[in-house]
């Protein structure tokens, strides 16, 4: 391999979700420079259908409250539906929120400990910085979300190769009136989620989680080489 391409497998295998943050800010120079690289992320066509609203500071603050009052208030108003199924998408789903339960030192019948780590979240744990990623209803919106994604991943590996952490969090899109009336977003935009991003706080365990992958052979089929 290259260096470069050694670098770049290097970005990408470290790159994980941090949960707990140092509220020091990045720089506007670095914030823009994460936002630059996201910019170059391919789409459909071109179309480049991301939205983005970054906060920081006061507003994200007042974002947060406003997040926090709507779970209180169980005023949910999620664009898109967050379905797995009963099959093994669910296991999954439960066997990672095993580990993350674990960590936080919650358990399953702690239903108020369950609570305030939704509110974690809502908290963007503590992230100085966040995206949220919004994107226009064209058809049945798959191929624009994925798009998204492509900005996602894009944006995070971004953070990773400069020094920096993110998490992704479909949480944010349970609120997505809310997010919209805080930021004086049109209807017309759709909230798919939002990066909580800055520091990682490194004496957090929470931040020490490698999730679980499956092997290739669960997810690949390599057709024509033996
Ligand atoms: C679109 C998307 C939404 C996610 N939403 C949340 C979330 O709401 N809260 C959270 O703590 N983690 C969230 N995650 C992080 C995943 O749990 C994490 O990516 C997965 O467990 C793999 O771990 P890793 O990112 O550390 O490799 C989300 C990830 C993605 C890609």
């Amino acid at each position: 391999m290259t260096d470069s391409s050694t670098a770049f497998t290097d970005v990408v295998r470290s790159r994980r979700s941090a949960r707990r943050f140092l509220p020091d800010p990045m720089s506007t120079a670095d914030i823009r420079n994460v936002l630059e690289d996201a910019q170059t992320a391919p789409s459909n066509s071109n179309t480049q259908p991301w939205a983005v609203h970054v906060v920081s500071g006061a507003v994200k603050d007042a974002v947060s409250n406003e997040l926090l009052q709507a779970y209180e208030d169980e005023r949910e108003s999620p664009d898109f539906t967050a379905d797995y199924g009963e099959g093994i998408y669910l296991e999954r789903s439960r066997d990672h929120g095993a580990v993350l339960y674990e960590a936080w030192g919650v358990a399953r019948s702690d239903v108020e400990g369950r609570r305030e780590v939704i509110r974690d979240n809502l908290r963007f744990y503590g992230a100085p910085h966040v995206a949220f990623l919004f994107m226009p209803a064209l058809g049945d919106g798959v191929r624009t979300a994925g798009d998204i994604g492509m900005y996602a991943q894009t944006f995070l590996l971004s953070l990773t190769a400069r020094g920096f952490h993110g998490v992704p969090q479909t949480i944010l899109g349970m609120y997505a009136d809310e997010v919209r009336k805080a930021l004086g977003v049109s209807n017309d935009l759709k909230l798919l989620f939002g990066i909580s991003f800055g520091y990682a706080d490194p004496a957090a365990p929470v931040n020490d989680i490698r999730m679980h992958r499956l092997p290739l052979s669960r997810s690949v089929v390599i057709h024509g080489r033996a």
